[in-house]
């Protein structure tokens, strides 16, 4: 997601600061900024698109200074445009912010601020903090008395480095759910989001923990609490090497996406569950929420991974929120004719935002009177701009071409759908308070699924040997079963099929013998019966089989000759917990075949041609 870095120290501050924001730029941006401290007044350079073009706006202006901030950009809040890049100030350009996380309570706080007389230049969430810092030192005349009480006001996530212009020779950095490292140098002082900027400067870093303030200078910092306890915590070195550090220590983007699956379900449902009464907040859907009310069809576009979403977004919208669903390869839908009319709703399904075959389906159908509804990851990308209305995922930049993060975070997306328009149907109250407490159970869940992983590596040297295998799932894994297979064919070329299992008899069972084993997803759940049915028909025809059962299942273990569990959940959630393991199966096996997972051949992260 967004990255931050701040230096504060003898040496101009502008170059560090500007190498720093390059080695952030794996983490994927669209805008960067700078503010730089100039001893006189802070003096700033911001730019959308890539770091060489905030170096370009940055050619030429004497900022001096030894102490300043940068930021990259990934939009959450506004599309990325230079108005909405950060450093954010204030009215008095006293204050600037470097953000990253979500301030949940920013309409509110941005009522406040105009009541009192503030105006705002950005579409951000993150603007109301430079305010906040900006009314509280009026009142109380310290820096670091105005940062505490405005961080006690923000409700949220935040990782945040702020400069003052009266304070040349200090950042104050906060962290609550998003990371920050100071790192420690001599006579000089860092901030970061992560350890990447630092390595050229230093090795010894500190953390700072939620809910933790640090004051940095160049020769000293202190750490408080925000209630202005100090904290006592000793340094600590780092070791990993540099190429590391891009990929937070990860070997491969596409692990550290796999891995960031809980903190991703997290950011999907941030301020979206209103548990108490059942209801899901989708504010993106408010202006037109008469309008869906009286929706009495749903087709939805989308393709790759994406599309396996939708499947199960099928599943579900049709059994809690009972509305009919047609789930279309984007690819298909422009040469039907389909019917469409105002009750339809249309929904598009991208990460990128930017598939040509998806973009085009919407256009067609927007042509034919429909109402169209974007799930898209990437703010401002030019299908969520068309569509007209959305939710986005915030599931963070995702780099690896293969789709992981994101999958999973459409797919908890379309629960709060279905929870959504089941509640302006018949879906009840205690129903819908049940998916949304589900659904917040699932980041521990995916963490335990990841205790598997030495267990899945192994598997992967078993069947890395084989050329082909077959997927098997049903009902809402009957998506998964594509998806998975998905997975080890992009990133390992290995022929992985995708089958309903209960497609399996009429014909795919022909393939099977001992060279061609199934990877059955097989829950308990109410298809549990036929799935292990199935698995018996291919275990008869000497078929291995690797089984995804559900934690304490111990008939589909007895029949598996491998096995991999997953914690349960409601039906309608388990596709979201059975992907995690198939995610990592697929890496695994690519790393077997000593091929690269986040650039397999051919492929491309987003596709913009049809
Ligand atoms: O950006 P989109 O979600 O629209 O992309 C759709 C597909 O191109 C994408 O999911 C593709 O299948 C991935 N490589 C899957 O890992």
């Amino acid at each position: 997601m967004c990255g931050i870095i701040g230096y504060v120290g003898k040496r101009e501050a502008l170059p560090i600061v500007l190498d720093g924001l390059h080695r952030l730029e794996y983490r994927g941006y669209d805008s960067a900024g700078v503010a730089i401290h100039s001893g006189k007044g802070i003096k700033t350079a911001r730019a959308v698109g890539k770091v060489a073009m905030l170096v370009e706006a940055c050619d030429g202006k004497n900022f001096g200074g030894t102490a300043g901030l940068g930021h990259t950009r990934w939009a959450t809040h506004g599309k990325p445009a230079e108005k909405n890049t950060h450093p954010h100030t204030d009215c008095t350009k006293s204050f600037y912010i470097a953000h990253n996380g979500i301030i949940e309570n920013h309409d509110e706080l941005r009522d406040e601020l105009r009541a009192k007389g503030h105006t705002f230049k950005s579409e951000t969430d993150s603007e109301v903090i430079a305010h906040l810092l900006e009314e509280e030192y009026r009142i109380f005349g310290s820096f670091e008395q105005a940062a505490q009480l405005t961080l006690q006001k923000i409700r949220g996530t935040y990782g945040l480095a702020m400069v003052s212009s009266y304070e040349p020779k200090k950042i104050i950095a906060a962290r609550m759910g998003a990371p920050i490292v100071l790192g420690l140098g001599e006579n000089e002082n860092f901030v970061a989001s992560d350890a990447s900027p630092l390595l050229s400067h230093t090795r010894t870093v500190l953390y700072l923990q939620d809910g933790e303030m640090a004051v940095v200078m160049p020769d000293s910092y202190f750490v408080t609490t925000l209630d202005n306890k100090v904290v006592e915590r000793g340094s600590e070195t780092i070791e990993w090497d540099a190429d590391k550090m891009q990929k937070g220590g990860y070997a491969h983007f596409t692990l550290k996406e796999i891995k960031e699956g809980p903190e991703v379900i997290e950011n999907t449902l941030r301020g979206r569950l209103i548990t108490e009464n059942g209801l899901a907040k989708l504010g993106g859907l408010q202006s037109i929420e008469a309008k869906i009310r009286a929706v009495k069809r749903i087709i939805i576009v989308a393709c790759g991974t994406a599309l396996h979403a939708a499947r199960v977004g099928e599943y579900m919208l049709e059994e809690y929120a009972g509305i009919p669903v047609e789930v279309e390869f984007s690819s298909e839908f422009r040469y039907r004719k389909p019917m469409i009319d105002v009750e339809t709703l249309v929904i598009a399904i991208s990460q990128s935002g930017e598939t040509a075959d998806t973009l085009e389906a919407i256009r067609e159908a927007k042509r034919k009177g429909a109402t169209t509804l974007g799930i898209v990851n990437v703010v401002g990308s030019t299908i969520a701009r068309e569509t007209d209305v959305g939710i986005y995922n915030h599931a963070g930049p995702e780099i690896s071409v293969l789709s992981t993060k994101a999958y999973i975070s459409q797919l908890a997306v379309l629960a709060l759908l279905t929870v959504f328009l089941g509640r302006q149907r018949q879906l009840s109250l205690s129903m819908g308070k049940r998916i949304l407490e589900e659904l917040e159970t699932l980041p521990p869940k995916i963490e335990k699924i990841f205790e598997q992983e030495q267990k899945i590596r192994k598997l992967a040297k078993r069947y890395a040997k084989y050329r082909h295998m077959l997927y098997l799932g049903r009902k809402y894994n009957f998506a998964t079963a594509y998806e998975g297979a998905l997975k080890v064919k992009e990133a390992s070329y290995i022929h992985a099929e995708g089958c309903g299992a209960g497609e399996m008899k009429h014909g795919f069972i022909a393939m099977i013998d001992k060279a061609f084993p199934t990877v059955a997803i097989a829950p308990s759940d109410s298809v549990y019966d036929k799935m292990l049915s199935n698995i018996q028909e291919i275990k008869a025809r000497g078929g291995r089989v690797l089984v995804i059962a559900s934690e304490g299942d111990t008939r589909a273990i007895k029949l598996a000759d491998d096995t991999l569990t997953i914690p349960k959940t409601l039906e309608m959630l388990s596709p979201i917990l059975a992907i995690v393991p198939l995610q990592l199966f697929a890496y695994y096996l690519t790393l077997e075949r000593k091929l690269d997972p986040d650039r397999p051949r051919n492929l491309a992260k987003s596709v913009t041609v049809e």
